[in-house]
């Protein structure tokens, strides 16, 4: 029973996925960002992941500071799957963190892993949709190659951005940078 309902769960995720990307091509993604505190929107998908890090012996660390941060709570949290996700998926040993910081005007999510890591050509290509960098690791991974694409897309309407640093066989970090809120800005007298 557990297998036919996480499969179920799995068919749902790509087809909801690969609708994204139709609404992506044709301009009708949207995003509806608020005023939200960072733990309250990440701490809920990382305690979601964790039963999936358990599963392959990985650590899971996370390190989130009390900040507001001008997001679309939905949204933000797709692609910190997608990126949770990822990371997951593409490492054996050793752990995956969250830790997010912050700048003057951004809040930093770094997704990081200790995985198979990315070859410096790849980089760039692996935000175009259907791109999955290594075929035969992915596709023993079993994704479509749309997560990054879309999420990229996703960060972008929201403001913010998605960035990587990789090196092959040490592992990956994934930031997306999204508004960071802060208080409002009194009315200057004239
Ligand atoms: N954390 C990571 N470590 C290594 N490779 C990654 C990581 N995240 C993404 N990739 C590479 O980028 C490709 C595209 O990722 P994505 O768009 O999420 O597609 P999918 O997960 O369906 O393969 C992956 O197939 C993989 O080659
Ligand atoms: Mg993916």
């Amino acid at each position: 029973m557990e297998k036919i309902e996480r499969s179920g769960e799995h068919l749902l995720f790509l087809v909801n996925q690969l609708l994204d990307y139709a609404k992506m091509e044709t301009g009708r993604l949207e995003v509806d960002p608020e005023i939200c505190d960072v733990r309250e929107v990440l701490e809920p998908v990382v305690e979601q992941m964790r039963v999936l890090t358990e599963q392959k012996d990985l650590q899971l660390e996370m390190r989130i500071p009390p900040c507001l941060m001008l997001a679309d709570v939905t949204r933000t949290r797709q692609i910190l799957i997608n990126l949770m996700g990822n990371a997951i998926k593409f490492t054996d040993s050793g752990k995956v963190a969250v830790v997010v910081t912050e700048t003057e005007d951004k809040v930093h999510i770094d997704v990081s892993d200790t995985g198979a890591g990315i070859e410096p050509g790849e980089l760039e290509k692996i935000f175009e949709a259907f791109h999955q960098a290594d075929l035969t690791l992915s596709r023993s991974a079993a994704g479509t190659g749309l997560g990054l694409s879309v999420a990229k897309e996703l960060a972008r309407l929201e403001g913010g951005t998605i960035r990587v640093r990789s090196e092959v066989g040490v592992g990956s970090t994934f930031t997306l940078s999204l508004p960071r809120e802060t208080p409002p800005v009194l009315e200057k007298a004239a």
